[in-house]
C-alpha cells in the first residue's frame, strides 16, 4: 500500500512544487513506483513534468466525480513516475468543492484506490489553507513542509500547524509531520546559517538534515519539463534532492 505525502505550506514560492517534482523523481529513480498528484490550480508540477496544462481529465474531473482516478493518470517524462494532472477547472474547485457533501474527504477517496498501484504518492498543495489543501491533508499519511531559508521563515507556520491540528482532530487522526525542509539555502550568507539555526532550534527533531541549496539548475529545470535530477543530475540541487529522498525513504526527519 502506497504512502501518501502532502507537500504543504500556505506561503507561495517556498519550494513546494520544486520539492514535490524533484523528490518524486528521485523516489521513482530509486525504483519505487511513484505518483504525483497536482492539487494546485496553477498546475506548475504538471507542466514542470512535461505534461500539458490542458490535459484532461485532471484532478478537477476526478473530484467532481466526472472521471475515475485511474483514467486521469499520465506518464511523466521520467520512468516510474506518473502524474495526476491539475487540469483546467481546478481553480473553480476551491469555490465549488465546499458546496459538495463531504468535500473534505473527496481527495482522500479519489486517492484510496490508487494506493494499491504505487509505493509513494506525493500531493503538491496550493499556496493557501483552502479546501484543496485541507483535502490533501485529509488524504495524506504525512506532511512535508518546505520552509524557505529567509527572514520570516517561521512566519505563517503557526497557521499551518493549526490547520494540521484541526484536520487531525476532525478528519485524519493518523496524520503526522514527516519533516520540515529548508529550501533555497544560500551558504554564502550569514542569513542562511542564522535561519537554519533558528528553525532547527524551534523544531528540534522535525527538520530534515538535508538542506536544499539555491541553485540555478533547479530554477531552470521546469522550463525543460524535467526534474533537475534529469535536467542536470550532477548539479548541487539534484544531489540535495537525492539526499532528501534517502531520508524520506528511511522514514522521516526524526
Ligand atoms: N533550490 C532552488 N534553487 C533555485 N530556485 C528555486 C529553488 N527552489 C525553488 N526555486 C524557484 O523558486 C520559485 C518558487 O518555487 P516553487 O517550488 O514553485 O514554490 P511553491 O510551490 O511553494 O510556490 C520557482 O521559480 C522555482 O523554480
Ligand atoms: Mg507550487
Amino acid at each position: 500500500m502506497g504512502r501518501v505525502y502532502a507537500i504543504a505550506n500556505q506561503k507561495g514560492g517556498v519550494g513546494k512544487t520544486t520539492t514535490a517534482v524533484n523528490l518524486s523523481a528521485c523516489i521513482a529513480e530509486a525504483g519505487c513506483s511513484t505518483l504525483i498528484v497536482d492539487a494546485d490550480p496553477q498546475a506548475n508540477a504538471t507542466v514542470g513534468l512535461g505534461v500539458p496544462r490542458s490535459t484532461q481529465p485532471g484532478l478537477y474531473d476526478v473530484l467532481s466525480g466526472e472521471a475515475q482516478p485511474s483514467e486521469a493518470l499520465v506518464d511523466a517524462a521520467v520512468p516510474g513516475l506518473r502524474v495526476l494532472p491539475a487540469g483546467p477547472g481546478l481553480a473553480g474547485a476551491n469555490v465549488e468543492l465546499p458546496r459538495l457533501p463531504g468535500f473534505e474527504l473527496r481527495l482522500r477517496e479519489a486517492i484510496a484506490p490508487l494506493r494499491a498501484g504505487f509505493e509513494y504518492i506525493l500531493i503538491d498543495c496550493p499556496p493557501s489553507l483552502g479546501p484543496l489543501t485541507v483535502g490533501a491533508l485529509a488524504a495524506a499519511d504525512e506532511v512535508i513542509v518546505p520552509v524557505q531559508t529567509e527572514y520570516f521563515a517561521l512566519e505563517g507556520l503557526a497557521g499551518l500547524l493549526d490547520t494540521l491540528a484541526r484536520v487531525r482532530r476532525e478528519i485524519n487522526p493518523q496524520l503526522t509531520i514527516a519533516g520540515m525542509l529548508l529550501t533555497m539555502y544560500d551558504a554564502r550568507t550569514r542569513l542562511g546559517q542564522d535561519v537554519e539555526q533558528e528553525v532547527r532550534k524551534h523544531f528540534p527533531d522535525l527538520v530534515y538534515e538535508t538542506v536544499i541549496p539555491r541553485n540555478v539548475r533547479v530554477g531552470e529545470a521546469p522550463s525543460f519539463g524535467l526534474p533537475v535530477t534529469h535536467h542536470d543530475p550532477h548539479s548541487a540541487g539534484a544531489e540535495a534532492y537525492f539526499e532528501l529522498a534517502k531520508e524520506v525513504l528511511v522514514g522521516g526527519a526524526a
